[in-house]
């Protein structure tokens, strides 16, 4: 089959974002994300292969900052139906980009098929000068009817690159190129004519069942910084928190006080992630903290809200053994 073959069937789900925005009046570049829908979206898109089946539905209208566990779980079960029961062959989300790294990441490890999801979105709203929106959902589409997608399972697509769902993140507020591999390179690049991939597709990663309920187990983020105390450790245990993120400052690292408020955490049964506020880099076992004698984990190249969400699943599936979790997140480097 070559790139020119008849198209696969596609499945769009929008949620909103700042593609699917309006200009308003709070400043000369002030818009409401998330009003559009995606059959209007849909008409200012170039170049929609022609041949292609592509099936829309408005999944939810929001700013990405209102991402939330019950739209990821309808987002996971809408395209597992359309995977086995339907025969799509691929899906593409229209997402806002504040979180869309997280809806990649979490689609990533609960959808059992690896075919292709692109996920992609704007940093410009519809009406903006050089709106990025429609050029964006385009090449996602392009991306999603290649042979080359194929067994490549979840992907964001932005600014002509596509992108791994795990070393993805969002890396700029406002410049059109907002999205960068921090821990590798892209993909591959997409154009009007072409897919490139230029890696082989990214390893397997642990899978998931969707819990029963609709929320994940609640694990909190903590920020480290100059000056720490133990405040948002101590507020976060008597909430009952399930698990801690630290993102920590340098290679995961905090102040003494709040190291020791984390052994608390620990010996309450609470699970203590060590993740990196820095960006870029491997988070590892034992250099500058104990973590073996602690009974801390390390992120390794997550970032510390991808570091949440693998936290979440593992709690939520009760896979919490300490080699488990262990293997979880340093699985591809032990
Ligand atoms: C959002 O994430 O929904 C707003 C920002 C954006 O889409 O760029």
């Amino acid at each position: 089959m070559t790139e020119h073959s008849p198209p696969s069937r596609i499945l769009i789900l929008a949620t909103g974002g700042t593609i699917a925005g309006q200009m308003n009046a709070r400043s000369a570049s002030g818009y409401d994300a998330g009003n559009v829908s995606v059959q209007d979206l849909l008409h200012h898109v170039p170049n929609l292969p022609e041949t292609a089946d592509i099936h829309a539905e408005q999944i939810a209208s929001i700013g990405s900052q209102n991402m939330n566990d019950a739209l990821w779980f309808a987002l996971a079960r809408r395209i597992m139906q359309a995977f086995e029961q339907e025969d799509f062959d691929a899906a593409v989300i229209i997402h806002g980009t504040d979180t869309l790294e997280e809806t990649a990441f979490f689609l990533q490890h609960v959808i059992k098929s690896q075919k292709p999801v692109i996920l992609t979105g704007a940093m410009r709203p519809g009406g903006a000068p050089g709106a990025d929106g429609p050029v964006n959902i385009s090449h996602a589409l392009k991306v999603a009817a290649s042979p080359k997608a194929r067994e490549r399972g979840v992907m964001v697509v932005f600014n002509e690159t596509i992108y791994d769902a795990r070393t993805v993140s969002k890396i700029n507020t406002s410049e059109v190129n907002a999205f960068k591999s921090v821990n590798g390179g892209p993909a591959g690049y997409v154009d009007t004519d072409r897919v490139y991939f230029v890696t082989p597709a990214a390893p397997p990663v642990p899978l998931f069942s969707l819990p029963e309920h609709e929320s994940l187990p609640c694990v909190d983020i903590i920020y480290a910084h100059s000056n720490m105390d133990d405040r948002l450790i101590c507020h976060a245990l008597a909430d009952g928190v399930k698990g801690i993120v630290l993102a920590g400052i340098g290679d995961g690292n905090a102040s003494d006080t709040a190291l020791a408020a984390l052994d608390r955490a620990v010996a309450q049964g609470v699970h203590v992630i060590r993740a990196s506020r820095v960006g870029s880099g491997l988070v590892k076992r034992n250099i500058e903290v104990s973590d073996d004698i602690r009974g801390f984990n390390v992120s390794c190249d997550l970032s510390p809200h991808k570091a949440r969400i693998l936290l979440q699943l593992l709690i939520a599936s009760k896979t919490t053994s300490a080699s488990a979790i262990r293997q979880a997140f340093e699985g591809g480097y032990l």
